[in-house]
């Protein structure tokens, strides 16, 4: 008797120590994501979106970016668990595929990017074959459009010992919480409360503004991508991202104030955008007009 509910004490606990970890970006994050994505669709890939969107999208990919965490609270998609994010060796600060891609128990390509490969090619073999029913491809632009965000968030490739900072608990300003959290969702809430009046729209416009200009420069090589889909490179960004600054300054009891708050705004502001540029080329990549033997 004694050892079952200890048993069931830890796998409580366990379950409870890994829920943050896959929370991805936080409803935010995912939501600026896609929002700046579907600005970016062409026509072709707009249209093949919509219709592939559920009832509740209402039409907007951004409200069911956020869906790929609210099932995986659900029984029948707990297997997704492990798809947001993708866990590198402590202190490297670089990722692998081949060495880091699998999940908990081994598992190879059950990990982020593994996600994103797959999902990816069920959208386009579906795309080509719509009489085929062997995929459900709005979950699949669901999935991957939910994805292509969490490899963005620097935590999502963080270290395997702290999982991804989920288990270092900081102080931000005064309210406590864990690194991994900050990254989510603290760091994008005070932005939008210090800078856009909490108006998310307001940074929307902002990031797009920088797309077109302060940042112009460097948009043509974060939709380089010589495949159908590059999540390792995002990921090899992410790592180094988190090494450089999230990991940084940012040690267990530590309190994170002003001096990290404005220093790391602009990195996860940055990424918010990448990830939305980027998730608007794969889809266009998808969704390109299929040509029509009829019409040659
Ligand atoms: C690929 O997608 C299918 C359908 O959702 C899923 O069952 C499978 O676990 C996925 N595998 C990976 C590595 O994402
Ligand atoms: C595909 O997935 C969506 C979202 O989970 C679901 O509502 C729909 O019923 C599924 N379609 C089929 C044919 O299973
Ligand atoms: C826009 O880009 C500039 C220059 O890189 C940067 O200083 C600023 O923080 C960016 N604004 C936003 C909203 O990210």
């Amino acid at each position: 008797m004694g050892g079952f509910e200890l048993k069931w004490f830890v796998r409580v606990a366990v379950v409870l120590m890994m829920v943050p970890e896959i929370l991805g970006w936080g409803k935010e994050g995912h939501y600026v994501i896609c929002k700046i994505a579907q600005e970016y669709l062409t026509e072709d890939a707009l249209a093949a979106v919509k219709a592939l969107l559920p009832g509740q999208a209402e039409g907007d990919l951004s409200n069911v970016c956020f869906w790929a965490d609210e099932v995986r609270h659900h029984y029948h998609y707990r297997w997704s668990a492990p798809l947001h994010y993708v866990d590198t060796p402590d202190f490297l600060c670089n990722y692998k595929y081949c060495r880091d891609c699998h999940d908990g128990h081994g598992h190879m390509d059950r990990c982020v990017t593994g996600a994103i490969y797959n999902y990816s090619m069920q959208l386009s073999q579906g795309y080509y074959d719509l009489n085929s029913e062997k995929y459900n491809l709005t979950e699949a632009l669901m999935f991957l459009s939910h994805f292509v965000g969490d490899v963005h968030q620097p935590l999502h490739v963080g270290f395997i010992g702290d999982l991804g900072g989920n288990t270092i608990v900081v102080r931000w300003y005064r309210r406590k919480t864990n690194l991994h959290h900050v990254w989510d969702t603290m760091i994008i809430e005070s932005a939008l409360k210090t800078y856009y009046k909490s108006d998310i729209m307001l940074m929307i416009q902002a990031l797009m503004k920088n797309i077109t200009d302060g940042w112009s420069d460097e948009v043509p090589s974060w939709e380089d991508c010589p495949k159908l889909v590059c999540p390792d490179p995002y990921a090899s960004e992410s790592i180094h991202l988190a090494c450089k600054f999230a990991y940084r300054n940012a040690t267990p009891g530590s309190t994170l104030t002003d001096d990290y708050f404005l220093s790391r705004r602009p990195v996860v502001e940055k990424r918010l955008a990448q990830s939305g540029v980027r998730l608007a080329e794969v889809l266009n990549r998808i969704f390109t007009k299929k040509p029509s033997v009829v019409a040659q």
